[in-house]
């Protein structure tokens, strides 16, 4: 795998990871097994076509065994091995897990939660990004770690520490107040724009020094929403630091290997921007994992896979872990059907990974970890999961070409806003069971329906080139977000803003005047109020077509301010008001949309929207087997992932070649299976 840094101070600066192709593996932790199962386990590597692990993300406590003392002769003969058997390494920091001797020596490294109880011992991160004492020891320990295998062959890439965030995410304690103040105090200058921004009139909660602030600790009622979008963008920024700091030192020991870590673009938001992220990694990674209870679950694969690809700004990026099968940690756990591993992993790539990794390579058969499931199963080597692993690593073997080729340009993009994902957190709103996710995930998977070629995008991206842009939840938005969707429109682009969009600007105050503030203008409308349903509610919108579209949980009431309207309300108490409009922008339009569709309406309204645009779809198939396109130097890589229990018929328009099967393509993908057809690059 080439990298091209995507990181802002060497972009563009290449690296070249071992092998020609997928990079296939997955975390490797070595010391919960003994030196005999090593020998089987590269074995086992080999057979399965893994050619990168990733080492070391918990070793802290046994490479450096007590206050500076470190032993590195096991891990040694771990890359040894590894090396030997033609397999890469990615090296982990191992600051995701403070030895107990650290942690007992220095409690105050520890986060402290709302309620002032500090974390204790026995998990893992727990660490406050704000400590200077943590800093310091971890610090410490990288440095070893990166003098110890500079210049090892094996050494391709850095995985810092390991999702960061992740179980330090916000902290409350003495230290992270501290650097909240610093933080507000320069953000600020002057208390005096403290209290304008955040409001702090409300409630009397007027702030005479920098001093006075704290964190939003435990209170009896709500917090300052001000403050707590604050305190997000503060953890953020202090948990990316942390990040910079480990790479920084990384760099200056081994400039030639590049540096990542692992984000979590899942689900809804976090406690982590990644788009402030993106551009200070040389690749981007990310770990994914399937809800089992979600019968659509691989819709959000698509969309968080599309989500990444974005935050890496379209290049080709690496799929850090997965899961096998099932993992430990939702309740009821469920495994993978048999074929859904492998549409998983083809989905990411399909999507713009070059990299299939998984956590874990072997099944624990002790610690908090033992029923997730690994590459190598309790069951071992003779298992359904670990055929379908080997097999998994074939087929990879076969699309290989496919690597470095960039998924195709989006025909349509929609908005993904993480400032709007914790401004929308932060206050209680009409209807606070409103998910902030739902919406952009389901407008992507209406998209995906009708095979659209779909970026995900933050909204400081350029918007030229798309013929469709999606606003959705975009909660927060500031003038010049609205200027440039003006102007994108008024040069003949195609925008559709949904509900929640463009309520607060960026101190999270709504801008007012009639909702949805930053976009009236663009969209020739005005709320007068927000009507929320209650949950099992639902009403009906007759569209100007005579369409009649069921919707539920949002309505609102909305005035024609020079748009008109392509769908209304039939019933009290908004019966006759728009529901859907259209608004003239130039040689462009701009739509909105004031109630949450149901999936079959909301399909049916992006089709009218895509074929306005003129969005040609990259294949004719059935709307469950999901369509992706890869474009490489001399050909175009199609994807289709059937996720019918049925052969689905595929027409491509032209004539490919099935990687996966070698042979020339006959239009059909059988139940379950994934087709990566090879195709001359069609003419336009
Ligand atoms: C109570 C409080 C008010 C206000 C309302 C909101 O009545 O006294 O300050 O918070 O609730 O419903
Ligand atoms: C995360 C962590 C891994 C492991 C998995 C389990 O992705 O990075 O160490 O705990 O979750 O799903």
């Amino acid at each position: 795998m080439i990298i091209r840094s995507a990181a802002s101070d060497r972009l563009g600066q290449t690296f070249t990871l071992p092998g020609d192709g997928i990079l296939y593996g997955g975390d490797y932790n070595p010391e919960q097994w003994s030196p005999d199962v090593w020998l089987e386990d590269a074995a086992l590597m080999q057979q399965a076509g893994v050619n990168v692990v990733t080492l070391g993300v918990f070793s802290w406590g046994r490479l450096e065994v007590a206050d500076g003392v470190f032993d590195f002769e096991w891990m040694d003969r771990v890359v040894g091995i590894l090396h030997d058997h033609g397999i890469a390494v990615t090296l982990a920091t191992p600051t995701a897990a403070p030895p107990m001797w650290l942690i007992n020596a220095h409690p105050e490294i520890m986060t402290v939660d709302a309620s002032g109880v500090p974390t204790s011992q026995g998990g893992r991160l727990g660490w406050s990004p704000c400590s200077p004492v943590f800093r310091r020891y971890a610090l410490r320990m990288v440095e070893k770690l990166a003098r110890h295998y500079a210049g090892h062959p094996a050494l391709a890439l850095w995985h810092v520490s390991n999702e960061i965030g992740n179980e330090n995410g916000y902290d409350y304690g003495a230290d992270a107040a501290a650097a909240f103040r610093a933080w507000v105090e320069a953000k600020y200058t002057d208390v005096e724009s403290l209290n304008s921004a955040w409001g702090t009139g409300f409630w009397g909660h007027t702030f005479s020094s920098f001093s006075q602030v704290n964190p939003p600790r435990v209170a009896r009622t709500a917090h300052n929403p001000g403050l707590l979008l604050d305190f997000d963008r503060f953890t953020n920024d202090a948990l990316l630091q942390h990040y910079i700091a480990e790479r920084d030192l990384l760099r200056t020991i081994t400039p030639d290997v590049p540096v990542t870590t692992n984000f979590m673009v899942m689900r809804g938001g976090g406690v982590q921007d990644y788009a402030s992220w993106g551009d200070e990694v040389d690749v981007v990674a990310n770990d994914h994992y399937t809800i089992g209870s979600n019968g659509l679950r691989h819709e959000e694969l698509s969309f968080s896979a599309d989500r990444t690809r974005g935050i890496a700004h379209g290049a080709p990026w690496i799929l850090m872990e997965h899961s096998a099968s099932s993992v430990n940690w939702q309740g009821r756990n469920a495994s993978k059907a048999p074929g859904e591993m492998t549409r998983n992993s083809l989905a990411h790539v399909a999507r713009g990974a070059d990299a299939v990794c998984f956590f874990q390579w072997r099944q624990s058969i002790v610690g908090a970890e033992q029923y997730h499931s690994g590459m190598v199963p309790h069951a071992g080597p003779d298992s359904k999961v670990f055929r379908e692993v080997t097999e998994l690593g074939a087929t990879l073997r076969r699309i290989s070409e496919v690597t470095g080729a960039r998924v195709s340009h989006g025909d349509a993009a929609v908005l993904w806003d993480q400032q709007s994902y914790w401004a929308f957190h932060s206050t209680r709103k009409p209807a606070d069971d409103i998910s902030f996710h739902e919406t952009p995930a389901a407008i992507h998977a209406a998209l995906s329906h009708h095979h659209v070629a779909t970026d995900v995008i933050s909204p400081s991206e350029d918007l030229a080139g798309y013929h469709l842009v999606v606003v959705p939840n975009l909660y927060l938005a500031d003038a010049e977000l609205a200027a440039r969707l003006t102007a994108y429109a008024g040069s003949g682009g195609h925008v559709l803003v949904t509900y929640l969009s463009g309520i607060v600007d960026p101190s999270g105050a709504v801008i007012p005047g009639g909702y949805p503030g930053a976009f009236r203008d663009l969209l020739g409308i005005r709320v007068d109020e927000f009507y929320p349903l209650f949950v099992g509610e639902t009403r009906t919108v007759v569209t100007t077509s005579g369409a009649t579209w069921t919707v539920s949980d949002w309505t609102e009431s909305v005035e024609l301010v020079g748009a008109t309207a392509s769908a209304s309300y039939t019933a009290a108490p908004l019966a006759g008001e728009p529901a859907i409009t259209q608004n003239s922008v130039g040689a462009g339009t701009a739509h909105y949309l004031s109630a949450v569709l149901d999936p079959e309406a909301l399909d049916s309204y992006l089709g009218e929207l895509v074929e306005m645009a003129g969005i040609r779809p990259l294949a004719s198939a059935p709307a469950q087997v999901e369509i992706t396109q890869r474009s490489g130097a001399r050909h175009d890589y199609l994807f289709a992932i059937n996720h019918l229990e049925v052969e689905a018929v595929v027409e491509v328009g032209a004539a490919a070649v099935d990687l996966v099967t070698g042979a020339a393509f006959d239009g059909r993908v059988a139940a379950g299976a994934v087709a990566v057809l090879k195709v001359e690059q069609r003419i336009e």
